[in-house]
């Protein structure tokens, strides 16, 4: 069943409103003053100019605030700006102003001097290196992979790079901050406003019932938003100072140092393996940026513990401490950067042993999950390789014309794969003589959860779509899990399906089974039925990654095929087409599924060729400090053939619905598509993202 998008209306008309939309009665507005430099010591901050201003009310620096407490998760760092004089990273908050105006803040801002005595910045592959946690780098080990790698018909060891990347959401990071007395209203750009309440509270030593969230609509996030950043905290804060709201909403440049990017990262992938392209052993070792005093952990290594067949393992985990604001998760994490390495590897491998890169895969093929031999809770991938070589024609692609004009035509592929993320959560549905209300506290981010959570609910009820209203984005409506790690559909969804059910099992203790709902609750002379569901995780855990606890093993998977045009005068690269097949459980809604899975394509071309954020050489802080130096896809980047499609599953372990998680899955693995056929065109292996055409063209 195909359902339009419920959330359409709203913004074709304006009607949806995002954070920075509220305004309420006598807001000021905030801006952060960073730091000039990316090293050193504050050393006084000049603010006299800034104060007297029109239109400006106040400028705090670190002597107007709190000395806030260490930070719980899911706070994105540990320790609050303003917390001592050292400067981390450049743009690091050092004073806020707040105005009238927007304006008037920008120009309070411009007039604030702040005296740094400028230090040597740490420059990413300078760091120190340090393991990712605990004392030790090694993070799993199975079998002896030095044996291994002794006894091998073929090795291959390389390394392979990708640069930092920022998520550039259309909407940057903002909250609107008010206050009521003790309570605390925050509309906020977010994309789990439940976890947004332990944060503060815990900040700002307030009950959480005393803290509201507001998060309807929110203009992208790709993770930006998933983890509660300091600005949030601050917004609060100044307006408690100033005793007014505030709105803190970041500006452009602001937003590329103070709420994260995906680390620049350095993967090492040594294989053994016998002649015949059969794994004997593999390490794997990630090691990514961080800042010098705050860690994010890229758990990159997680691609190589479950996808393959392979007796001897070695994970090595490391991070490295740089003068950059602390990176955070971006679509896609964990497997996203790991599978660039690995796949990547595998593509080598199969180059070494003379074979077809699709029967590496086949002959690495993990039956059960490798990490304890479970059995999976379902596993498509096998026929997704299928489906999409048939589709594809990867078996006869050599037959094919190798050149268009100027382009030489290469082929590559990869699987892809994610962890199963799974977050508890609840909803309620509430049935009504003229349809059902969905109340659960999710976010709009344009994935289209509204649509795919009014239609499970419609299907359980057995009524038409459209007489579901959805109500969500507020934190007095039901928890659920979180808008990011592909997992609302799952749990929240597998939540509504529940209460739904409840629903049903009233109705039918009236008296009332079998018939139509609505018709039901008419005989049974009564206004409304409230049904409430959750969606729970073995021992009451709050994450589940993989299926722990469970009797199965849970993961996503696909293949991705790419065709790549390669002008080798210039260097330049087009993506022809691609053909992506999943495996990632039931599919609840094929034009929202579809659409995620190719938007994760464009991204990961994106990814593959063209993205990159640059620590600057001399100053350390980031290069680029605006969208005018940012590539990323446009239209005239994405052929109209891209084909998409998945296995058909049902999933009943992974969650009552039977889906599992797809968003991010399809951004993995195409990185390393993308450079096999690059490869394959101009026999050039680029190892290091994005394949830029000077790197081409300097193989
Ligand atoms: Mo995605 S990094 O789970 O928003």
């Amino acid at each position: 069943m195909t359902a339009t998008r419920v959330e359409g209306p709203l913004k074709l008309t304006g009607a949806a409103r995002y954070a920075a939309d509220h305004r309420p009665d006598g807001v000021l507005h905030a801006v952060l003053v960073g730091a000039p430099v990316a090293a050193g010591r504050l050393r006084a901050l000049d603010v006299a100019a800034a104060r007297v201003l029109p239109g400006v009310t106040a400028v705090l620096t670190a002597a107007d605030l709190p000395s806030f407490p260490k930070l719980p998760p899911p706070a994105a760092v540990r320790t609050m700006p303003f917390s001592d004089e050292v400067i981390r990273h450049e743009g690091q908050p050092v004073a806020i102003v707040l105005a009238e105006s927007i304006e008037a803040a920008e120009a309070g801002r411009a007039a604030v001097v702040v005296d740094c005595e400028p230090g040597t910045p740490v420059l990413i592959g300078h760091g120190r290196r340090e393991p990712a946690m605990g004392d030790d780098a090694v993070v799993f080990e199975r079998g002896d992979v030095d044996e291994a790698i002794a006894a091998a018909a073929i090795r291959i060891e390389q390394t392979y790079l990708q640069a930092p990347r920022h998520h550039h959401t259309m909407e940057t990071s903002g909250t609107v901050a008010r206050w009521d007395g003790d309570r605390l209203t925050l509309w906020d750009s977010v994309q789990a406003s439940s976890t947004v309440i332990p944060v503060l509270s815990a900040a700002l030593g307030l009950d959480a019932a005393d803290v509201h969230v507001v998060a309807r609509h929110t203009g992208g996030g790709f993770g930006a938003k998933g983890y509660i950043w300091p600005h949030e905290i601050l917004a609060a804060e100044a307006a408690r100072v100033a005793g007014q709201p505030v709105k803190l909403h970041l500006r452009r440049p602001d937003q590329f140092s103070n709420v994260g990017y995906q680390p620049w990262m350095e993967q090492t992938i040594r294989l053994a393996a016998t002649a015949d392209g059969v794994l004997l052993g593999l390490e794997h070792e990630a090691v990514n940026n961080t800042a010098l005093a705050e860690t994010h952990v890229e758990p990159a290594t997680e691609a190589s513990k479950s996808l393959y067949a392979v007796p001897a393992l070695r994970l090595r985990q490391l991070v490295e401490r740089v003068s950059l604001n602390v990176p955070t998760p971006m679509r896609a994490p964990v497997e996203g950067p790991g599978l660039w390495a690995l796949e990547s590897a595998m593509n080598e491998l199969a180059d070494a042993a003379g074979l077809d890169p699709l029967d590496v895969r086949l002959a690495n093929f993990a039956e059960t999950s490798p990490t304890d031999g479970r059995p999976w809770s379902a596993n498509g991938l096998r026929e997704a390789y299928e489906e999409g070589a048939r589709r594809y024609g990867w078996r006869t692609r050599h037959e094919r014309p190798r050149r268009d004009g100027p382009w030489v035509i290469g082929h590559g592929m990869a699987t892809c794969s994610m962890g199963s993320f799974r977050f508890p959560g609840a909803g309620r549905v509430r049935l009504r003589r003229d349809g059902a209300v969905v109340e659960a506290n999710v976010h709009d981010i344009g994935t289209g959860v509204q649509t795919v959570l009014s239609q499970i609910a419609a299907e359980e009820l057995g009524i038409p779509p459209e007489l579901v209203e959805m109500r969500w984005g507020d934190t007095d409506l039901p928890t659920t899990g979180p808008t990011y790690g592909s997992s609302t559909t799952m749990g929240t969804g597998s939540a509504i399906a529940a209460a739904a059910r409840d629903v049903t099992k009233q109705l039918a203790e009236l008296g009332q089974g079998g018939r139509d709902p609505l018709e039901a609750l008419d005989r049974a002379g009564i206004d409304e039925l409230v049904g409430e569901g959750t969606f729970a995780l073995p021992g009451g855990s709050g994450f589940n990654a993989d299926g722990q606890g469970t009797p199965y093993a849970m993961r996503t998977w696909g293949v991705i095929f790419t065709e790549v045009g390669v002008d080798p005068d210039f260097g330049l690269l087009r993506l022809r087409r691609a053909v992506g097949v999943y495996s990632a459980g039931r599919i609840v809604n094929q034009v929202t599924a579809r659409a995620q899975m190719t938007g994760g394509i464009i991204w990961g071309w994106g990814k593959a060729t063209m993205e990159e954020s640059d620590q600057e050489p001399v100053h350390g802080r980031w290069l680029a400090k605006n969208l005018s130096n940012v590539a990323v896809p446009v239209s005239a980047d994405i052929p109209a053939d891209i084909d998409v499609s998945f296995t058909d599953e049902y999933d009943e372990a992974a969650s009552l619905i039977g889906a599992r998680g797809i968003g991010e899955l399809g951004a993995t693995g195409v990185d390393a598509a993308v450079a096999a056929a690059v490869y394959d065109a101009v026999r050039v292996r680029v190892r290091d993202l994005p394949i830029l055409p000077w790197k081409v063209l300097a193989g």
